[in-house]
């Protein structure tokens, strides 16, 4: 049965209210991601740093999954071969949506990771510098998102995964963060019918075979009933 893998980026939660980074008035042109999304950032001050994720996990907790996330949710769930959802997103709105197939490549905002000893656990509403690591005792918990220099979560089962995709579809993704900016090519190189859904063409565009241009809350149900009405012919 084919072997259905998706990538999905910012764009998917933006029509929940949840910021992307490179749009007009993106995450990235409002704060200095060299502040807030590296571990040289983190070092220099702990505290901006809690303070940019606290509000974006209480933005993320006020949201609620679009039409896309649930459109997503019903295609895994009637999907009868293997199915993987790669999000970039450090939200939860898949989950929330009811997908259960969801691998986050840099992160969560639902996590807390100690920067001394590795330690993970569910992170509070809100953190703080001086929290200490529930394992090691140090005050050095920090978000479990993947920071820029950082190497993203769970990239052999995503390259496994794409070299076995027969369809691979990009849904709200600028295509230019690295290793994700490549999976359309990986996943081509292996034989899969590769498809961007986006509002705009994004910078690796020519890297698919079908382009589906709108918003995520239009385009992904149309493609989900698509999908599922050719799988049952
Ligand atoms: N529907 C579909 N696509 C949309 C919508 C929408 N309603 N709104 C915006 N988009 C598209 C934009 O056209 C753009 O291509 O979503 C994409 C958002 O791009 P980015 O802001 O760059 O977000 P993303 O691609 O997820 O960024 C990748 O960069 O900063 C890092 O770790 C961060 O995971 C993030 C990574």
């Amino acid at each position: 049965m084919k072997s259905i893998v998706i990538l999905t980026g910012a764009g998917i939660s933006a029509e929940s209210g949840l910021g992307t980074f490179r749009d007009r008035d993106g995450l990235w042109t409002r704060y200095d991601l060299a502040e807030v999304a590296t571990p040289e950032g983190f070092a220099r001050n702990p505290a901006l740093v809690h303070d940019f994720y606290n509000a974006r996990r209480a933005n993320a907790a006020a949201a609620a999954p679009n039409a896309a996330h649930q459109a997503l949710a019903r295609l895994e769930a009637a999907w009868p071969g293997p199915f993987l959802i790669v999000t970039q997103n450090v939200d939860d709105l898949h989950e929330r949506a009811g997908c259960r197939a969801v691998l986050h490549m840099h992160g969560q905002l639902n996590g807390a990771l100690c920067a001394r000893c590795d330690a993970r656990w569910p992170a509070p509403a809100v953190m703080h510098p001086a929290d200490p690591c529930p394992a090691c005792g140090a005050a050095s918990t920090r978000p479990d998102v993947v920071w820029f220099g950082e190497y993203p979560y769970g990239m052999e089962r995503i390259w496994s995964a794409l070299r076995e995709a027969d369809l691979f579809a990009a849904i709200g993704t600028s295509g230019t963060v690295y290793p994700a900016a490549a999976f359309a090519q990986d996943a081509g190189r292996a034989g899969a019918h590769c498809v961007e859904l986006n509002t705009e063409p994004s910078a690796v565009a020519d890297d698919f075979d079908e382009i589906l241009t709108g918003p995520a809350t239009r385009i992904v149900p149309a493609w989900v009933d698509r999908l599922l009405a050719g799988a049952k012919g």
